[in-house]
């Protein structure tokens, strides 16, 4: 959804900044970094810069452009990530056996289409483009997740390699953090989604509806990992009372004992990042970790996790409504999540950092409904079996985090850059 009034100009201007950043954080990686697909859950690079173009291609060009064709015929098989209306698509989990089209050639590919959606905007009159403005604002933001992605993805096709290779950034400094302190939040009838006039949105933030809350408090930080290592050395990861049941099949099953990128290097706890594998730093945040390890944290400290109507409404609250989100986002490029500044009595790392997981299964806001055609299959379809997170992580483009903004991924999910906020009080909504 949009509220901004285009011109081609400024989406040609757009246009090239989205796209060019794209090529920027793949730069430092080879052809071979860029195939490689570590697990299902990872995309290959190369397909991320593809599947972008793909969508600029299918959902604009297609529709738009005089004489249409497309680039390659079977680029549409390969680069449709879930669009069941646009046609068949290759297998998800086999994207990494994908050797052709090399990178090199998926650079063809952004090239070509880039230098025909220029065409197409600087030829289109404006009532034309008041009409397609939506879908390439769309595609805008679309190509910023999959940026996300990508160094999501990327970092854990690193961290399978023994040489540790290091993508960016640099370890921050030994650090502690203060105690977390509480922010009280009034209850009451809230509004809750996007705002009209605030700006671009995806569909899943709408529409704006209430929402009754019990006065409750949100924690002022997120949780360190020196705050993760006593719940871990107080028997968290072994003692069922703590769990959700569908969390603790998976600790048994799947061996959990620790954060996702954690080692134990001769007793001593180490965390791949982005920049390297170091001994884990106290005062960080605690990522990657799944719903069910934060719900489990949450048990053990007598808390909670917010829903994510509490979350919005307290950080609208807090930080009002106009003011820009900032924080560690990706801009930082810490490519990690950074130790929260002193306490001030109001919340902190709201943007950035970490994405928080909520209690709130990822279900339609009441009036929902998805947009008519093969875009609306962009977020609909996926409300099952999710959680909601808010608030953005330090991989997140600046420009991609807001109040509103509802991020999902299945209660197991580890390989995204998750934290941990808690809630006290209250009731869930
Ligand atoms: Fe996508």
């Amino acid at each position: 959804m949009t509220a901004t009034q285009w011109t081609a100009a400024a989406l040609l201007q757009r246009y090239d900044e989205v796209r060019s950043h794209t090529e920027r954080l793949a730069a430092p990686l080879s052809p071979e970094d860029q195939t490689v697909q570590s697990m299902p859950d990872v995309s290959p690079t190369k397909w991320h810069r593809a599947h972008v173009t793909w969508f600029f291609e299918t959902f604009v060009l297609a529709s738009n452009e005089a004489g249409f064709a497309p680039f390659q015929d079977q680029y549409w098989f390969l680069f449709n990530s879930y669009y069941e209306a646009v046609g068949p698509r290759y297998n998800r989990a086999e994207r990494g056996v994908i050797s052709r089209p090399g990178a090199h050639d998926v650079g063809l590919y952004r090239g070509n289409v880039d230098a025909r959606m220029q065409d197409l905007i600087d030829g289109l009159d404006q009532g034309t483009i008041d009409k397609v403005a939506a879908t390439i604002e769309l595609g805008f933001h679309h190509e910023q997740q999959h940026q996300e992605l990508l160094l999501m993805d990327i970092k854990h096709v690193l961290s399978l390699n023994p040489l540790r290779p290091v993508y960016g950034g640099a370890p921050a400094p030994l650090v502690d953090t203060d105690r977390m302190g509480w922010v009280e939040v009034e209850g009451g009838l809230v509004e809750i989604g996007h705002r009209e006039g605030a700006g671009f949105s995806f569909d899943n933030e709408l529409p704006l509806h209430q929402v009754y809350l019990e006065p409750f408090r949100l924690a002022d930080r997120l949780i360190t990992n020196g705050e993760w290592l006593e719940f871990m050395a107080d028997g968290g990861y072994r003692r069922p009372e703590l769990w959700l049941s569908d969390g603790w099949a998976q600790v048994k099953t799947n061996g959990w004992a620790a954060p996702f990128y954690w080692s134990d290097y001769d007793g001593v706890w180490f965390e791949h990042t982005l920049h390297g594998t170091f001994p884990v730093n106290p005062g960080l945040p605690v990522s990657h970790v799944s719903h069910y390890e934060a719900d489990a944290y949450a048990t053990w400290a007598g808390k909670r996790l917010p829903t994510e109507a509490e979350w919005e409404h307290a950080v609208r609250t807090d930080t009002g409504d106009a003011a820009e989100p900032h924080g560690n986002l990706a801009d930082t490029e810490t490519f990690h999540p950074r130790a929260a500044e002193p306490g001030n009595g109001r919340l902190r790392q709201v943007y950035g950092d970490c994405w928080e997981w909520t209690s709130s299964a990822y279900l339609p806001y009441p009036g929902f409904h998805p947009a008519a055609g093969a875009i609306g299959e962009y977020n609909g379809k996926f409300m099952s079996n999710q959680m909601v997170l808010r608030g953005g992580c330090a991989l997140t483009p600046p420009g991609h985090a807001r109040a509103s903004y509802r991020n999902f991924f299945p209660p197991g999910a580890r390989w995204a850059l998750s934290g941990v906020r808690l809630a006290d009080g209250g009731a869930p909504a």
